[in-house]
């Protein structure tokens, strides 16, 4: 995301609003284009959207699990370098970003971050398109992301500002592993950008309420993690997405998934009247095709 500017975001995005009404129209859009999908970490949504959207563009996608590669055993640069030989197109969910740009630098096909310690900017865009579909536009709305800071609020953060979104971050911290000290200057500096503890300050007049994990998912079974993991329980508590909160208002309410149910957000939120989670997790099928084709030079923003 940090490569396109505000029109080119919301380009694709109303590209994808686009294929989603006519999905007919790219059945053969990628005709024997393969997609390599590399995941170091679990996923559901991340993994079938991109398979699925391969494969209704006509392509095919090959999911392929680190642990039973080379790449556990050899140099990253040079199974990237040779795997994108093999394919059009690599989607890769990694632990460290850093590996994901050896990857992108060594590849000789695009490489699409499917989320890192750092970023998801997939989920980003599938956002900020369902923000889109349900308030018809995006420029002049107000987000709150509500939790800890993470690699989801980075990229949400950065959409929201280049599209001219407030975006509001009201956090009690930023999970260490996440912090872009590039990204929050430039936060800073759209006058976009606002910090603001107090959860019920926060949401006022907001249209959209966003939450995540208070725990990466690489660490949330982690027994090493566990003190940490209680430590965040108790500290993000009064920051949960949940009926008190919200019920009053219009607010739109936004989980990208997977849900801990209790913990950033209660059971009544999830399928209140005004969440659009499934809405947003559908979505990701249809930004996922619109990523791969403008990456593979069949659309242009
Ligand atoms: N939101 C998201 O990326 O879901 P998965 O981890 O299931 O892919």
């Amino acid at each position: 995301m940090k490569e396109l500017d505000g029109k080119q975001i919301e380009s694709l995005i109303d590209k994808a609003i686009e294929i989603k009404k006519n999905q007919q129209k790219y059945w053969s859009a990628l005709d024997h284009k393969s997609l390599a999908m590399v995941f170091q970490k679990t996923s559901t949504r991340t993994r079938v959207s991109f398979e699925v959207g391969m494969t209704q563009l006509g392509g095919h996608a090959l999911y392929l699990d680190w642990r039973t590669t080379q790449f556990t055993m050899s140099d990253i640069k040079d199974e990237s370098k040779c795997l994108s030989r093999f394919v059009d197109i690599i989607m890769a969910r990694l632990l460290k970003h850093a590996d994901l740009q050896k990857m992108a630098d060594a590849s000789e096909v695009p490489v699409i971050n499917g989320l890192c310690e750092k970023y998801h900017p997939c989920q980003s865009l599938g956002d900020l398109m369902t923000i889109k579909e349900h308030k018809g536009k995006l420029k002049g709305l107000k987000v709150v992301y509500l939790g800890i800071g993470n690699n989801v609020s980075n990229t949400l953060s950065l959409g929201c500002v280049r599209t001219g979104v407030n975006f509001t971050l009201c956090a009690p911290e930023i999970d260490p592993l996440c912090i872009d000290n590039d990204l929050l200057a430039e936060l800073r500096k759209s006058g976009l950008y606002k910090e603001e503890k107090d959860p019920k300050k926060a949401v006022e007049g907001a249209d959209v309420v966003y939450t995540d994990t208070w725990v990466n998912m690489e660490f949330f079974t982690d027994p090493k993690f566990e003190k940490e993991k209680e430590r965040r329980i108790k500290t993000c508590m009064p920051y949960q997405l949940n009926r008190k909160l919200v019920e009053v208002t219009n607010t739109l309410i936004m989980h990208d998934m997977p849900i801990h149910r209790g913990y950033e957000i209660d059971d009544w939120a999830i399928y209140a009247p005004n969440s659009i989670i499934f809405d947003q997790a559908e979505n990701r099928l249809h930004i996922q095709k619109a990523i791969m084709l403008w990456l593979l030079g069949k659309i242009k923003l």
